[in-house]
């Protein structure tokens, strides 16, 4: 049986470009090397494309960028290559079918629905939710917008442009004390990922400084209620019938579960299964399916709450390609309801080739 081949893209423009790094070595492990041939392709951080031949551990430590065979390689949107198009040193070109391509991008360009757009174009059947999904998901406001119409409980939100700040910051101060009236208050920017420009307020002062920081990030705001809670994710995996894992919980070792929380500090712990009642799981786990279709969600998510001690579930985000390293919160979810390592990744690659069939 001839192999099929399966594109790897990792590294990426946005500021989680490390972490695709080591979350694509974890998934070219688990591909099956007797089923496929795997062909990776690296984004720099300046967005360049490279077809990349070396080992995976380079890819992981961020050395596969000096590598001496790399070759400029693109995705073509054009259907007639189905594939990449690889230009050598000489100048010459060739071209590489691809049958799936599994986008293993945290954030901008690659988990915010552009890749997927792509990849559409291409008529490549790819891993993960399409360009809708994608895009709702990654941005906060939209995303809570959609929770708000599916009737879903999440944390009282207001905001605003970050133009809108820059011309009238008293108004936008005002109207974040009208919807959210207690201190303290969370800042995010709308699209942005791994808790970059989000922060917690304590005071009008701090929220300016909050509100210049997530501005950076991002031209919308969104602003929350301060929930106190435990922090509990469910892994989500298929098409339209969606499985649900059992839920997890991450205790952050910081105030929140900032940047250096997630993946420099020791002290952040993970509990599977969560720390709370069996009730409380079972309407996470259905909440989380509801979202995730009430979103358009396809192949994967991450789908992540808080819950109060008085058991009020809220929802607060759902991550499209979240992370995907050995130690990630996803593929410990999976295994620990049952779906392991290689087994995960074939299920995720025929859903890629599930929804291909049913588009046409
Ligand atoms: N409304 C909120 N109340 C309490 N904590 C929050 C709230 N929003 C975010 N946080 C904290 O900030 C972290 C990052 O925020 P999140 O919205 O998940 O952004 P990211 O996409 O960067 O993960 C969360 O994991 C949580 O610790
Ligand atoms: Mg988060």
């Amino acid at each position: 049986m001839q192999k099929k081949h399966i594109a790897v893209i990792f590294g990426g423009k946005s500021s989680e470009h490390e972490v695709s790094r080591v979350s694509a070595a974890y998934v070219i492990s688990q591909i099956p090397a007797d089923q496929y041939e795997i062909i990776t392709i690296g984004i720099t951080k300046t967005g360049r494309w490279f077809l990349y031949t070396g080992s995976t551990e380079s890819i992981a430590d961020g050395s596969w960028e000096k590598d001496e065979n790399n070759r400029t390689a693109f995705i073509a949107p054009a259907p007639s290559v189905h594939g990449i198009i690889v230009v050598n040193k000489d100048g010459s070109t060739e071209k590489i079918h691809l049958d799936v391509v599994f986008p293993v991008l945290h954030g901008k360009n690659g988990e915010d629905g552009t890749l997927q757009g792509l990849l559409e174009m291409s008529e490549i059947p790819y891993v993960g939710c399409g360009v809708l999904a994608s895009a709702e998901c990654m941005d906060k406001v939209s995303t809570n917008i959609m929770f708000e119409h599916a009737g879903i409980d999440q944390a009282a939100f207001t905001w605003f442009y970050s133009s809108e700040y820059q011309s009238d910051p008293e108004k936008c101060i005002a109207q974040t004390e009208a919807a959210l009236p207690q201190y303290p208050v969370f800042v995010k920017p709308a699209n942005a990922g791994s808790s970059v420009g989000v922060s917690k307020a304590h005071s009008r002062e701090e929220l300016a400084a909050a509100i210049e920081k997530a501005a950076k990030e991002d031209s919308r705001i969104l602003i929350e209620e301060n929930i106190v809670g435990k922090e509990v994710e469910c892994a989500v995996l298929g098409n339209k019938e969606p499985f649900v894992s059992v839920p997890g919980q991450i205790a952050p070792a910081a105030e929140f579960y900032d940047y250096d929380a997630k993946y420099n500090n020791a002290a952040s712990k993970l509990y599977i299964p969560a720390q709370i009642s069996e009730t409380l799981s079972e309407q996470v786990r259905a909440i989380a399916a509801k979202a995730y279709l009430a979103l358009g969600c396809e192949g994967l998510s991450r789908v992540d709450f808080f819950v109060t001690d008085e058991g009020r579930i809220l929802l607060n985000e759902i991550n499209t390609l979240p992370g995907f390293t050995s130690i990630s919160m996803y593929p410990k979810l999976m295994a620990a309801s049952g779906i392991e390592g290689s087994q995960l990744i074939e299920k995720l690659i025929s859903l890629a080739f599930e929804r291909a069939e049913k588009n046409v």
